[in-house]
């Protein structure tokens, strides 16, 4: 029996899981490691106990339930994220661990055992919304970070992965990548208008861009706004407002696919009649060439510097996240493709723009990713939609690519 893909058992879980955290305007809030974000990974892992597959926490959170093969080999391995930023989506990774589910409930109903094992996981904190780096758990999987390193970053209020892990009751005992994967492919929504716009359904995901996450502190003194003449003043909020300026700038003139964002600011005392002493401020620097970005970092650095120093201000830099371009298997890219096309689609090859836990998993296995297109390529927002045949035709290009990779 040919497996298929239960579309509407999908959609409903999609809508059952967006319930957790729900926010106004159709969207969630589960930042990793709140209790949002553990109501959402035991309603996950009920269902994944629910299709009979065998659960694994590690050390980092991550949990991989997986359907046994016909053969003790190394899996072939899919899944995303569940956790959110504060004002997110209901799509971004829930559609690629959910999807991931519904496959192994199509091989149930069809009475398939395939050749290898299927694994589904959900990676901690692939957001990096409240912890920084993004992608840690996927990270930690492959090896790139420590569990230590991981379990000592803190967010805004103090608090420690590795605390927030335990207290929400997701600190497992296997060690992280133990098993490696035979191959990965993540199931995601575009995030950007280029499918949406040339009426694609299908993109097959070729690289992701490099991310610079760097995050600056300004000091400088507090003083009178109506008082203080413009020669006296040391006004942290005007440095941080002209790095914002500047890095949007450097990014129109650079062109290409380099993009800019200050989306983080902070000002003390934040009062309408002080000038500010300290401003905090985050800089997201993206492009899928390292030379480019590696060029963008250094401009933006030497501006803030400049302009630090010509308003007599302190800045200190930390480095919060930094991944070069990756580049995903070019025979699972074609695969995906070839899959794709198999199915009657015009699949697109892209990058994508943002990041993922593909790419860390790329540095274990071969990996790759399939993309369904983003209604007007809005993410990371309330809004942000797909529609339901795009949603199910990517899950069906993820139930043919998985069998196959099952069975090699
Ligand atoms: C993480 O998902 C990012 O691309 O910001
Ligand atoms: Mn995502
Ligand atoms: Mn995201």
């Amino acid at each position: 029996m040919t497996p298929a893909l239960d579309g509407a058992h999908l959609l409903a879980r999609l809508d059952a899981l967006a319930e957790i955290g729900a926010i106004e305007g159709g969207g969630c809030a589960r930042l990793a490691l709140s209790d949002a974000d553990r109501a959402g990974r035991d309603l996950v892992v009920g269902w994944m106990r629910e299709a009979g597959l065998a659960i694994e926490i590690d050390a980092i959170g991550n949990v991989v339930g997986t359907r046994a093969g016909r053969e003790d080999l190394p899996a072939a391995m899919t899944g995303s994220h569940i956790d959110t930023v504060r004002t997110g989506g209901r799509y971004d990774g829930n559609y690629g661990v959910l999807a991931g589910l519904e496959v192994v409930r199509a091989l149930d109903r069809a009475g398939i055992r395939t050749r290898r094992p299927v694994a589904v996981a959900f990676f901690t904190n692939e957001e990096g919304a409240r912890f920084q780096p993004d992608m840690m758990g996927s990270l930690v999987f492959a090896g790139g970070l420590s569990l230590d390193d991981a379990f000592a970053a803190t967010d805004r209020d103090g608090l420690s992965v590795g605390a927030e892990l335990a207290r929400i009751g997701y600190r497992g005992r296997a060690a992280p990548g133990a098993r490696k994967p035979h191959a990965f492919i993540e199931l995601h929504i575009e995030q950007g208008p280029i499918l949406d716009e040339e009426r694609l359904r299908i993109g097959a995901v070729e690289s992701v861009q490099g991310i610079s996450w760097t995050e600056y502190t300004v000091l400088g003194t507090s003083n009178h706004a109506g008082t203080t003449p413009l020669r006296l003043r040391r006004d942290a909020g005007l440095v941080a407002a002209e790095a914002a300026a500047f890095v949007r700038r450097l990014a129109r003139e650079m062109g290409g696919d380099q993009v800019g964002t200050v989306g983080r600011l902070e000002l003390h005392p934040n009062l309408i009649n002080v000038v500010a002493n300290r401003a905090v401020f985050c800089v997201d620097l993206r492009n899928t060439d390292e030379a480019k970005l590696r060029h963008a970092e250094a401009e933006v650095s030497a501006f803030i510097a400049r302009t630090a120093a010509a308003e007599r201000c302190d800045v200190t830099a930390r480095t919060l996240a930094r991944f070069e371009p990756v580049i995903f298997d070019p025979a699972l890219v074609a695969r995906v493709e070839a899959t794709a096309l198999a199915r009657g689609h015009r699949p697109r090859r892209m990058p994508s723009g943002a990041g993922h836990d593909a790419q860390m998993m790329q540095r274990v296995c071969p990996s790759a990713m399939i993309f369904v297109p983003s209604v007007a390529g809005l993410s990371h927002n309330v809004k942000e939609h797909t529609e339901a045949a795009d949603l199910v035709a990517g899950a069906e290009i993820l139930l043919d690519l998985m069998l196959e990779l099952a069975e090699i």
